[in-house]
């Protein structure tokens, strides 16, 4: 509609008005946030625009390649991709305690980011130009949240370019900074994106590694993202997908409990199963997900993952619970 065509020619004016002929850097998460960030500066100044996307092994199954090809094929944005899931996975061996996990995750973060934009950087150079600008996919609600500061909420401290060091302090282009969810949204769609992207659930940074109750390892998030690509396989095809707001799938590693499969006594993990409905996250209610589904999620899961002998059903609000089990 002509509001949201609106919206995208004067961002691209106003973004071309900024950058001149400076070259520009964007982080890509996987999220429909800063993918619809790019694809604008994108349209606007073209090559002169670089993303990275740090792939820190702990994302769910399908969505680096979802980056790292569909986002490319839909956009034919440069992109550097840079695995650095034995380096995170390597810092995290023998941490279990949540905020520790995230700590390291942020910083890896940050130095990984640090050490692609380097390179952006000297490839700018190559061609006589300079990076100067940095591009954020900050949403009004992020601005509003942090008190119109520097537009990153704190659950997301560790995407921020706080972190970066002092010789790489770029200006921010912030092209979503009045917009809500559902107009970026619209947004995405009008430029292309595929769906998979536009309507991606919020998704934490740390990612699984959160989603690990206890040590994260290669084998526990291998497990995990079976049982969590089978949630999310049977709440799309029931049409649930715009009802929840996420889902998140845990894996209580530490935790052991007796099942019975075939004829043989089991000793496995159990998964819990997440659905919540909410506006903004800072408050929600579990999801009245159908039986029928559930039960079709909780089969798969113990039938196809290996080790998997029992699946539960949170159903706590928040507060008091927190959406994440960590
Ligand atoms: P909680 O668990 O606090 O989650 O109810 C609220 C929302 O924030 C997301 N979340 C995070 N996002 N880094 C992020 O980028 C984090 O460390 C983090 N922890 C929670 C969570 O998925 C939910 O949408």
């Amino acid at each position: 509609n002509w509001s949201t065509e609106g919206i995208i020619d004067e961002q691209i004016a106003k973004i071309r008005e900024q950058v001149g002929d400076a070259h520009v850097i964007c982080g890509l998460s996987g999220g429909v946030d800063s993918a619809v960030a790019a694809t604008l500066v994108h349209k606007a100044i073209g090559d002169q625009l670089t993303c990275v996307f740090v792939d820190h092994g702990m994302l769910r199954k399908g969505e680096a390649e979802q980056v790292k090809h569909d986002f490319v094929e839909a956009t034919g944005i440069k992109l550097i991709a840079e695995d650095a899931s034995d380096d995170f996975l390597t810092a995290l061996k023998g941490v279990t305690e949540p905020e520790r996990k995230r700590k390291i995750i942020g910083e890896k973060f940050i130095r990984t980011f640090e050490k692609s934009t380097r390179e952006v950087m000297a490839q700018a150079g190559e061609q006589g130009g300079e990076v100067k600008f940095l591009v954020q996919g900050t949403l009004y609600p992020d601005v509003v949240e942090s008190g119109g500061g520097d537009g990153a909420s704190n659950i997301k401290s560790h995407h921020n370019v706080g972190g970066l060091p002092k010789d790489l302090n770029f200006k921010l282009i912030e092209p979503l900074r009045s917009l809500f969810k559902d107009e970026v949204r619209a947004i995405g769609t009008k430029l292309g994106l595929p769906d998979a992207i536009v309507w991606r659930q919020p998704f934490p940074g740390p990612g699984l590694g959160i989603r690990i109750i206890g040590e994260i390892t290669r084998e526990r998030l291998d497990l995990l993202r079976d049982a969590d690509a089978i949630a999310r396989e049977e709440l799309t095809a029931a049409g649930l997908d715009r009802d929840i707001w996420q889902c998140p799938v845990v894996l209580l590693a530490d935790v052991h409990s007796v099942g019975v499969q075939g004829d043989a006594r089991t000793y496995g993990n159990p998964i819990v199963l997440r659905p919540v409905s909410s506006e903004d996250a800072m408050t929600a209610d579990w999801s009245r997900v159908p039986y029928d589904v559930l039960s079709r999620i909780s089969t798969r899961i113990t039938n196809e993952c290996r080790g998997i002998n029992r699946v539960v059903l949170d159903v706590t609000s928040k507060p008091p619970a927190t959406i994440e089990w960590e």
